[in-house]
């Protein structure tokens, strides 16, 4: 996506003075390179998209259409992934916590769930009990060590007696189908992938049962400009690193084996975060005792990032711009810490636009309806301005509310 003053000052027009760009040729492009990487060295693989780190529709339904699989963690999701034509059998639904009406349905029309505890297996069982004429396809989310310095709460310790009585669970009904072993760490460098895959294969082999996909989970890093990378601790790995990491190991261990699982990840931000970029216009420029200072239409909010300075362009399309050494552009709301950028040196003058990117992640799915409701969502990668999203109203923060 080549962006310009032109294409900038057209879309201002249209569509007002804060506005995000999606690129969804970027994002089938990154989906198709991650499988390969993968592919290539364990054929038999498949990607799940994490839906909640950005769930527009226009994305979910590229992921159906390329093969991948659906990830959700909620009710909120499972409705998603149907209503943009996601097959049950092509959903998974992970999460601590799952409304048991919905479950059941969507076990009965095939879906897997992972389980996240005894209590939830039990669940389960009853509903086994309920609908002896139907598999249910479930998975367990497995909790272990990977020395990343995390005690997770999310799944069952797998050495725990729970495991054990989830097992008995599965085992004790013949309509169970244990299906999907699963896990995830949130921890992105590469150092951990290994412990992940040989985590799960130990436990493969422990309990004696061999499932037909084992899920890494996600926690990948993207893909990112160099001024990004930078300001991370430890190198950023690309798509093959992760690949060797792991689907090595899965290659080695069922080579030339008939009952070889499906090997699957579950990446949000690795799909995603290069594939959206904000755009908002500098709207005053002051200076208070000698901090120079930006207003933008735009908040750290809106692209959730913090504790790095994102990749930022500015695009002149005000008047009289001045070179300001040391500037901060701040965000709309009433939060001192609302800074988008800090120490930026450069010319920039009111009526610009500050174009960010790498904003796809957890940036438009976790913007809350503060202060202002949220700004479009345009496509611009095919050459064309299409809506993706409308801009939010004050009716659609409000009409929830009894006035
Ligand atoms: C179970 C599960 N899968 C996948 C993801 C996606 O992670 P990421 O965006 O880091 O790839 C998450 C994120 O928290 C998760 O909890």
């Amino acid at each position: 996506m080549k962006l310009s003053v032109e294409i900038l000052d057209e879309i201002r027009r249209k569509y007002g003075e804060a506005f995000y760009l999606l690129d969804s040729a970027q994002f089938r492009k990154n989906f198709c390179e991650l499988k390969e990487a993968f592919s290539a060295i364990y054929p038999y693989f498949n990607i799940a998209y994490s839906y909640k780190t950005n769930y527009t529709p226009r994305l979910c339904k590229i992921v159906n259409e390329l093969g991948g699989y659906a990830e959700v963690v909620s009710e909120m999701e499972v409705e998603l992934a149907l209503k943009v034509g996601v097959r049950p059998q092509k959903i998974i639904w992970n999460g601590p916590i799952k409304n048991p009406m919905k479950m059941e349905e969507f076990l009965r029309q095939g879906g897997t769930v992972n389980i996240d505890s005894l209590e939830e297996a039990r669940l389960i069982k009853k509903m086994a009990e309920r609908n002896p004429e139907q598999i249910l396809n479930v998975g367990i989310r497995c909790n272990f060590d990977v020395h990343d310095g995390v005690l997770s709460r999310f799944g069952v310790d797998v050495n725990s007696h729970d495991f054990i009585s989830i097992l008995d669970c599965i085992k004790g009904m013949s309509n169970i189908m244990l299906i999907n072993l699963h896990c995830h760490f949130a921890k992105r460098q590469i150092e951990y992938w290994p412990a992940r895959a040989k985590g799960m294969l130990d436990l493969i082999e422990r309990i004696g049962i061999m499932p037909k996909k084992v899920d890494l989970g996600g926690g990948l890093f993207g893909k990112m400009e160099d001024s990004l990378k930078e300001q991370f601790a430890s190198p950023i790995p690309d798509y093959t690193d992760y690949a060797k990491a792991v689907a090595t190991i899965f290659a080695e261990r069922f080579k030339n084996m008939p009952d070889a699982p499906e090997l699957l990840i579950e990446p949000g931000s690795a799909l995603v975060g290069d594939c959206m970029k904000f755009a908002g216009t500098v709207k005053t420029i002051k200076s208070v005792r000698g901090k120079q200072i930006a207003s933008v239409l735009g908040s750290q909010k809106n692209i959730s990032m913090s504790g790095v300075n994102p990749p930022l362009e500015i695009f002149s399309m005000g008047a009289g711009q001045q070179k300001y050494q040391d500037i901060d552009f701040v965000g709309f709301t009433c939060i001192e810490s609302d800074v988008l950028y800090r120490g930026y040196t450069g010319f920039v003058a009111s009526g610009d636009m500050v174009v960010i990117s790498n904003c796809g992640s957890y940036s438009l799915v976790m913007k809350p309806p503060f202060i202002l409701p949220n700004f479009p969502v345009l496509d611009i990668s095919g050459g064309k301005m299409e809506v993706i999203k409308r801009g939010e109203t004050f009716d659609d923060v409000f009409c929830t509310f009894c006035f």
